[in-house]
């Protein structure tokens, strides 16, 4: 039987170990991590992360041939191949501070499986990683190797969070980077007939390791650079009377553009995007290449820009000041179907109009009131450094509720941003919601989902990303 290990138990390593130990019956699967907590979890019924339909999957395989342990020495022995889905945060401190991934966990990760392999392994990257990691890792275990043969390659993930099971029964590829050596070649093929249990051959990619590494990099630069694009188009369609939605619709019919990924909204998030990109500029900078550097920055500029622009619409519809003003955020995770706030465009939104004295009420249907504070706590990149977690600020906490209830969090307030698209905002009782509201009540939709005409007849004012403006809005222009 073979036997896998994967190191980490996170958003990307349990759901891919998931469904690999559900196609893979002959295959025993291992999932561990240093966390205590995360792994009672993954053994509990209430999983660490919500991700729809990942709860008939572990339901099936959990006890069979997939399990979860902190044990993590010995099931990096027992393993034939081994992945590694560690964190990969964005420095801090230090050299690259602000851009470059922080490998600290990978380099202890590879360190361990150096010191408690007895058997040669396959090492696979899956959390993404700067371009030439793989090699990092390989001189470690090489240098280490006690006789021990160690073959390393790249498989990068692509599922999104929210369609994460869905992506991964059905991959638009699957990649493997290897060496070009016959043991790298061995190496791929063994981990290319895991993914044949279910993947229809054409579809697994085999290249070498540094274009498989690019590869990830590439896809989360060029997904997030579409956003930016109609994000920015968007801020034009309000100067000049357009609809994006209209505009995106006709772009995305040219078969050469596609119609997928050109939803304006308040931006994008997520741990993958901007970080990818950071360290996108980072490698391009280091390789003395500062004008492809400033090209994919600039995708981030954008995105800043229109939580920005946002921000400065809520203040300037309401006579240029929030200050003592309860505001209703409806939604808080960076996008639908996932209780993840890394990155989420909701941080920015609510800190910029906690910086004009808001006072607000949140409702989200899978954050808990707990990592809301904890996120509106944090600077810019701390997110995945929990240890420098600051507590709230006793003025910060005066001003943010949490509640479990849209309906509580609208009343009373004098607008409603909606910052995820969570399916239910759309079937709310508006006409409920606007009889609680002082006047003029606002809505304020960054992600295009209600049903903004039914909401002026009720008597909202109502703005829409990248759509032809109130004349209320109109006369009481944002500048970003
Ligand atoms: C373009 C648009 O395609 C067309 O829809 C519009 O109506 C007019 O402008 P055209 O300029 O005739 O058409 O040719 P196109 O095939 O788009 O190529 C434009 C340039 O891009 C060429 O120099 C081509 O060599 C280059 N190109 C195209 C690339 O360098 N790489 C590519 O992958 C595609
Ligand atoms: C992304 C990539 O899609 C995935 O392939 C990679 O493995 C990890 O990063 P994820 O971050 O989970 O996945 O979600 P995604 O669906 O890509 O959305 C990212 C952000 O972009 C979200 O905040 C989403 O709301 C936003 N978005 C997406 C838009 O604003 N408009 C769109 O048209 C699409
Ligand atoms: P991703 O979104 O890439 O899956 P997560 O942060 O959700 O990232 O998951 C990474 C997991 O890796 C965390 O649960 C963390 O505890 C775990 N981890 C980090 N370093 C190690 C290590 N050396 N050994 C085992 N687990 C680790």
């Amino acid at each position: 039987m073979v036997k896998i290990c994967c190191i980490g138990a996170g958003y990307v390593g349990g759901p891919t170990m998931a469904v690999i130990a559900l196609k893979c019956p002959s295959i025993e699967v291992a999932v561990v991590d240093i966390s205590v907590s995360r792994i009672t979890a993954w053994n509990s019924d209430q999983l660490p992360i919500y991700e729809p339909g990942l709860d008939e999957v572990v339901k099936q395989c959990r006890g069979k041939n997939l399990f979860f342990s902190t044990d993590v020495e010995k099931h990096i022995a027992e393993a034939d191949i081994i992945f590694v889905s560690v964190n990969t945060p964005t420095k801090t401190r230090g050299l690259g501070a602000g851009k470059a991934a922080d490998l600290t966990y990978w380099e202890s990760a590879a360190r361990m499986i150096a010191d408690v392999s007895k058997s040669n392994k396959i090492v696979v990257e899956k959390s993404t990683v700067p371009v030439k990691t793989a090699e990092a890792i390989e001189k470690i275990l090489t240098h280490n190797s006690k006789g021990i043969n160690y073959q390393i390659l790249s498989n990068p993930e692509f599922l999104a969070e929210g369609t994460a099971i869905e992506d991964l029964f059905k991959p638009d590829r699957v990649l493997i980077g290897g060496r070009e050596t016959p043991d790298g070649q061995k190496a791929i093929k063994a981990l290319k007939d895991v993914y044949a249990h279910w993947v229809p051959e054409e579809r697994i990619i085999c290249t070498n390791l540094w274009s498989a590494e690019l590869s990830k990099l590439a896809a989360n630069a060029f997904l997030a650079q579409r956003i930016s694009s109609v994000n920015a188009m968007s801020a034009l369609c309000e100067a000049t009377g357009a609809d994006v939605s209209e505009v995106s619709h006709a772009v995305g019919k040219d078969t050469r553009i596609g119609h997928k990924f050109l939803n304006a909204s308040v931006g994008f998030g997520g741990s993958c995007f901007q970080k990818d990109i950071l360290n996108l500029v980072y490698i391009c900078e280091c390789n003395g290449l500062p004008e492809v550097a400033n090209y994919w920055k600039q995708v981030i500029k954008v995105n800043d820009y229109q939580k920005n622009r946002f921000v400065n619409r809520v203040v300037s519809s309401m006579f240029n000041t929030v200050s003592g003003k309860k505001i209703a955020i409806f939604g808080f995770a960076f996008k639908k179907d996932t209780g993840d706030t890394r990155e989420t465009p909701a941080i920015d939104v609510c800190k910029g109009l906690l910086g004009d004295k808001a006072l607000l009420s949140i409702y989200d249907p899978q954050v808990t009131e707990d990592q809301i504070q904890r996120d509106l706590s944090m600077n810019k990149f701390e997110w995945d450094h929990p240890v420098h977690l600051q507590p709230m600020s006793p003025t910060t906490m005066k001003q943010v509720s949490v509640v479990w209830d849209p309906y509580e969090a609208a009343k009373d307030s004098h607008g409603l941003c909606i910052l995820t698209e969570w399916d239910e905002f759309k079937t709310l009782d508006y006409q409920r919601i606007y009889d609680n509201m002082p006047k003029p009540a606002f809505v304020f939709d960054g992600r295009n989902i209600v049903n903004s005409q039914k909401l002026r007849e009720i008597g909202f004012i109502v703005y829409s990303i990248g759509k032809p403006l109130d004349s209320w809005l109109k006369d009481m222009p944002a500048v970003a």
